[in-house]
């Protein structure tokens, strides 16, 4: 630990300039007006790669934007370690609620501002750092695998692919993402598990064109107020949703489970406070952690239709859309539960307007073991580091290739995240906490002396 601590003291400035210049590619996978920037990020990583002393390293073409893949195999005896990370992020609108410009990482505070800061720019680019560390201290324990992807954001649908076709190269002993949240850093915690994804969007249409809202108003269905009943039926009064099926794969906690859960340290007061919000909302008989970590939801996305320009225009509009998805739970399928939407979503249209479902990208829910080597050797790592034992908890969000990792190559991974869920994600304002930063570096080369340990015996 000390040796690390050394390394890490005297590499300080140049390993939070290295996280700056990659922060500062806008590096949108959504956006195809970034592509240049996007792929210019993908040349940026393997560079960094190459430099921490990575071999073979590769940006690896895909139908969409590449997967960066690097190795260094010291011992094939040795367990290997396979570490995956995204290298785009979010869009970064509404641009004018940034207090600083999202593609100019800034410090305020102690903390790093910027699009991607902590998802997953900052949190990826910790293993490299750690990485190199291992290598100059002569301290690498086990083979390791890079592979940073270009598509997380937009639901990784090439991965797959490359996944499939690169079953042999990808194979490793465990799997280690840092793309998730602790409680705080005075509570370290480890995610269990992931929930799943159905996104899907909904056109409801109503006449063949827009009308005079005077002349065919109180005659003809409105599409929007259509639209907006459709939706609020999808949940009844104890918040449960409505659609026939979607439960019942379900898998109900133990009341153990329940219990463990729910002792994580968790303040409504304060939740509520921090998001200003009078009251939570949720599904009625469970708990703020179990509505977020156990249990399904759907949710309303986006909504739109008919005018919203300046000023006012009387208009009934001919259509109505939404985007609406799904966060699934063990055993739900993310295949399945897009046609039972669909199939319920078509049968609640009303006669006088026509609906068109289609569906985007999905993802499948998982539960990480909590009894392996590779979680023991994270929760030792967690506890020299942090002089306290991690809790596990359940994340709400989804990382779709965690699943994939599962069934296609049968492993299983360490969700390693040293993000808050104060970090605004996806949000105005993205932050990493500098103390973060160096603490992911100083913990990761951790687990990997522990996993090789106790690998050994
Ligand atoms: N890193 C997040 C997922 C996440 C965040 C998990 C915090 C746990 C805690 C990831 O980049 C993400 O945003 N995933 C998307 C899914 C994807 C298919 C667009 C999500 O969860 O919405
Ligand atoms: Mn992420
Ligand atoms: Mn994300």
């Amino acid at each position: 630990m000390q040796e690390i601590k050394k390394y890490v003291e005297s590499n300080r400035q140049r390993f939070l300039d290295e996280l700056f210049e990659l922060l500062r590619f806008p590096s949108v996978s959504a956006d195809p007006k970034y592509k240049a920037d996007v792929l210019k990020t993908a040349d940026f990583v393997a560079q960094k790669l190459t430099d921490a002393g990575v071999d073979k390293v590769e940006i690896c073409d895909t139908d969409g934007y590449p997967i960066v893949y690097g190795e260094k195999i010291i011992d094939p005896s040795l367990p290997t370690v396979l570490i995956y990370g995204h290298y785009d992020v979010q869009p970064a609108d509404p641009l004018e609620l940034w207090k600083t410009p999202p593609f100019e990482p800034t410090v305020r505070d102690g903390k790093i501002y910027a699009r991607g800061a902590c998802d997953d720019k900052g949190q990826f680019y910790m293993h490299i750092k750690a990485f190199e560390l291992m290598m100059q201290t002569n301290t690498l324990a086990c083979n390791v695998k890079f592979m940073i992807e270009g598509e997380e954001e937009v639901g990784s649908a090439n991965l797959g692919i490359f996944v499939n076709a690169n079953v042999e190269r990808l194979k490793a002993d465990v799997v280690l993402i840092s793309d998730t949240s602790m409680i705080s850093m005075e509570n370290p915690s480890i995610e269990t598990g992931l929930r799943g994804l159905a996104y899907m969007e909904v056109e409801v249409v109503g006449p063949n064109r827009d009308l005079h809202s005077g002349v065919y108003g109180g005659a003809v269905a409105n599409p929007i107020t259509i639209l907006c009943q459709m939706i609020a039926s999808l949940h009844d009064e104890n918040n449960h949703i409505t659609i026939p099926e979607f439960y019942d794969k379900v898998v109900e906690l133990t009341e153990e489970e329940k219990k463990a859960l729910n002792a994580a340290p968790f303040d409504l007061e304060e939740y509520k406070s921090d998001l200003e919000i009078a009251s939570e909302w949720g599904e009625k008989g469970y708990s703020t952690l179990e509505r977020t970590g156990t249990r399904p939801t759907l949710e309303v996305n986006g909504i739109w239709g008919g005018y919203i320009g300046e000023g006012a225009k009387t208009v009934l509009p001919s259509k109505a859309n939404a985007k609406i998805s799904m966060r699934l739970v063990p055993n739900q399928s993310s295949e399945e539960i897009a046609v039972i939407f669909t199939k319920h979503f078509e049968r609640i249209a009303p006669a006088y307007v026509k609906v068109k479902v289609t569906s985007h990208h999905g993802g499948e829910p998982v539960v990480t073991p909590t009894d392996s080597i590779a979680y023991r050797a994270a929760e030792q790592a967690i506890v020299e580091s942090f002089g306290k034992s991690p809790i596990p908890t359940r994340g709400g969000g989804s990382i779709p290739i965690v699943a994939l990792f599962e069934s296609a190559l049968g492993i299983k991974s360490v969700l390693f995240g040293f993000g808050l869920d104060s970090d605004a994600l996806h949000s105005p304002n993205e932050k990493y906490d500098i103390y973060n930063y160096y603490k992911g570096i100083e913990t990761l080369p951790l687990f990997h002396k522990y996993f090789a340990e106790l690998s050994r015996v």
